[in-house]
């Protein structure tokens, strides 16, 4: 039996179906991509009411679409983008009617966690979750995922997408920017702003358009911007595996798709005999699959909603959610799967 899981919560339409060794049976998506600027959340809704009919339909063409297999119709439930997220528990609402499937509400964040964790294989890992809208160090005390520290203003992923249209680029930015800096080396000094566990970008953005609009190349401008903002990062996650002695890191979310960030990740936990793992770039950025394995881990411990009671919540935070499963958990994965 497998679960199915919708994703929504801002550019990505996407299905995911997962199994019980968390293999991912299918995984289809399509992203809004905006002419220009930045992401429309009605102008993304619409994207994604047409996306989810012909995203149904390959699954069918591919042959991986079998509702007599599949156990439950998980979704995204928050936080994210209001109309987006509307329109993924509408279709998941509607799959639960239509093949008589238990609805699962899955926070998105925990996912991101959640999926990063069961590649690893990794018990109970310090995470860094570092996507567009959120910037968080998190790990897991007293049944929830509790956040260490954060961004104070705009996410990483944010703050690179809007850097990037700034220079002429398009959404996403992060991809963009880990390119252009191939083509530079010289190390700007640019604003570092960490406060405690907390970081901020929005000083480093400003700095960096000015640097931009002086003519600084784009290369070398990519290139700092990349080594500051990550070495931020670093900074706080380093502190936070030191203060609570973890030995395992993982890495969740869009911009944990970079490789310079993964390599300075592992740079700084060698030392300390630490192990770090991220998943591949398609499980960490927004995706069915992982609401599909966190659907399935809240299933098992008794985590469903009525249709008539599923509202969105475009603010819940990550910790905000219950995590039943590891705490006395009904149902755990037998073993991790690395
Ligand atoms: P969340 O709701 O978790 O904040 P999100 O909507 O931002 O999620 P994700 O897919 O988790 O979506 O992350 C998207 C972000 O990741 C974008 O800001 C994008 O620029 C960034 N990103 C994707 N690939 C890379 C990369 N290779 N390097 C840097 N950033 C990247
Ligand atoms: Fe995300």
């Amino acid at each position: 039996m497998a679960i199915l899981g919708i994703e929504t919560t801002a550019h990505t339409a996407s299905i995911g179906i997962v199994d019980e060794q968390a293999r991912v049976l299918a995984l289809v998506s399509d992203v809004y991509k905006p002419a220009a600027g930045g992401i429309h959340p009605r102008e993304a809704a619409n994207h994604h009411a047409e996306a989810f009919p012909a995203l149904l339909e390959r699954l069918a063409q591919e042959g991986k679409l079998h509702p007599s297999e599949i156990e439950g119709i998980a979704f995204s439930q928050g936080p994210g983008l209001g109309p987006c997220l509307r329109t993924g528990a509408t279709v998941a609402r509607v799959l639960s009617l239509a093949w008589k499937k238990p609805l699962i509400p899955v926070n998105h964040c925990v996912a991101h966690i959640e999926i990063a964790r069961i590649l690893s294989g990794m018990e109970d890992p310090i995470l860094l979750y570092a996507s567009g809208g959120n910037t968080q160090v998190v790990a897991f005390a007293h049944g929830r995922y509790r956040v260490l520290g954060e961004t104070l203003d705009i996410g990483v992923g944010n703050f690179l997408d809007k850097l990037a249209i700034e220079m002429g680029g398009t959404f996403p930015g992060g991809p963009l920017i880990e390119k252009w800096a191939l083509e530079g080396s010289r190390l700007l000094d640019l604003p570092y702003s960490v406060h405690g566990m907390d970081v901020s970008f929005s000083g480093l953005l400003t700095a960096a358009v000015a640097a931009h609009n002086s003519g600084v190349p784009r290369g070398d401008l990519a290139h700092s911007v990349q080594m500051t903002a990550f070495s931020m990062l670093c900074e706080v996650l380093e502190r936070g595996l030191a203060h609570l002695g973890k030995s395992e890191v993982v890495l969740g979310g869009g911009v944990a798709a970079n490789k310079v960030l993964r390599a300075m990740v592992e740079k700084m936990v060698a030392p300390r005999g630490v192990r770090a793992f991220a998943p591949p770039p398609s499980l960490c950025t927004d995706n069915g699959a992982m609401i599909a394995w966190t659907g399935l881990l809240a299933l098992r411990n008794g985590i469903t909603a009525e249709v008539e009671q599923s509202p969105v919540l475009p603010k819940e935070r990550t910790d905000q959610v219950e995590v039943r499963w590891r705490l006395s958990p009904r149902w755990a994965p037998q073993k991790p799967i690395p």
